[in-house]
């Protein structure tokens, strides 16, 4: 039976202060998660485990604890907010008020300046779905929107609601094809 399990890194000293974007480090509770999840992880001694991380600094931290091989894709790495990366939600409603409404009114087709919008982020997942497709036991350790991407593929929710699915922090998400149907289930962790 085909299992995949997805993470977001732990909090980030982004995530504290609410900036988008960047490569900031994990806050003294995201490196406490980290130690969580590998414990949980390894507990489950899953055959065969593989993990996959974005190239940002969060996600590799993330997963670093975990005795399995683990692979670290630029397809994985959080949506780019282009000319809006670095900036807390304040700053961009005083900043880009015109992009901030647009978004609003489209947060899936919506593409920052130079940057990407949720669309091209599923574009550019498409490879690394059709090859997670082909495999179990995979843990995918990403971001908010490109979870929200990943997530949406398997879980087959329509496009427009993607861009708002709830992936929380610090919770492990686990998929099992079941049919031709995946069921998720959430483990929230303790930190
Ligand atoms: O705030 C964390 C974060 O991963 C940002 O880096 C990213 O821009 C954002 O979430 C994506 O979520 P939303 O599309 O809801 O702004």
């Amino acid at each position: 039976q085909q299992t995949l399990y997805f993470s977001r890194h732990g909090e980030s000293e982004f995530n504290v202060i609410g900036r988008i974007g960047g490569d900031a480090k994990l806050s003294p509770r995201g490196r406490s998660y980290a130690q969580s999840l590998a414990k949980h992880i390894q507990a489950l001694n899953l055959p065969s485990l593989q993990v996959w991380t974005s190239t940002l600094q969060r996600t590799k931290a993330t997963s670093a604890g975990i005795p399995a091989p683990q692979l670290h894709l630029p397809e994985l790495d959080e949506i780019w907010s282009g000319e809006c990366e670095n900036l807390s939600y304040e700053e961009l409603a005083e900043r880009f008020p015109k992009e901030l409404a647009l978004r609003d009114r489209e947060k899936l087709k919506y593409r920052y300046p130079q940057g990407e919008s949720y669309i091209d982020v599923m574009n550019r997942l498409v490879p690394v779905l059709t090859q997670m497709e082909c495999e179990t036991n995979v843990l995918t350790v990403s971001h908010q929107a490109v979870l929200r991407c990943i997530l949406g593929y398997f879980l087959e929710t329509p496009p427009e609601e993607i861009p708002y699915i709830h992936v929380p922090l610090h919770t492990i998400i686990k998929i099992t094809l079941q049919g031709y149907h995946y069921n998720m289930e959430t483990i929230k962790m303790p930190i």
